[in-house]
């Protein structure tokens, strides 16, 4: 396996502002917190991961980035789709063809919530895992079990 690891963190709509949408729901810590996290859970180990980010309201815009994403070998998804994750077959068509490794992130924990929508994914078949309701966090924690699944999986 080639080192540092690409992998993409990408956020869907409503998710540009994490820190300031809605405290009581999605905390007070934004993506600009993340590196800190990731070295903070993974040490030394965090320097053999590249990261990228990308975020869009858009649900074009974001398939647009996944087929980027497999032109250009990225390795691993942590994907928060907002709202398009209950609705989008079209992201969930797209990460079914390409085959790119991909977490499903929430920040707050879908299934509590009290919309019944919320607990309905579109996407999680095409997904390894999905990780809902540790806030910011949960994308370090995406991006970890990442790692550990492409060591296991990649020649
Ligand atoms: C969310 C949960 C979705 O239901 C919601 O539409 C979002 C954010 C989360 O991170 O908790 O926009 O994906």
């Amino acid at each position: 396996m080639n080192y540092p690891l690409p992998i993409l963190i990408l956020n869907g709509p409503n998710l540009k502002y994490l820190g300031q949408r809605q405290p009581h729901i999605y905390g007070t810590q934004s993506l600009n917190d993340l590196p800190l996290m990731l070295t903070t859970l993974m040490g030394d180990k965090a320097d053999l991961i590249e990261l990228s980010q990308f975020q869009s309201n858009s649900e074009g815009g974001l398939i647009d980035r996944l087929e980027q994403a497999w032109q250009d070998k990225t390795a691993g998804i942590v994907l928060n789709a907002g709202a398009y994750t209950h609705t989008s077959l079209a992201l969930a068509d797209c990460l079914a063809w390409i085959e790119i490794p991909c977490i499903e992130i929430h920040i707050s924990h879908v299934d509590a919530r009290s919309n019944p929508l919320r607990r309905t994914s579109l996407i999680a078949p095409s997904c390894i895992g999905v990780i809902a309701g540790l806030g910011v966090m949960g994308y370090a924690y995406g991006v970890q079990a990442l790692f550990h699944y492409l060591k296991e999986h990649t020649k």
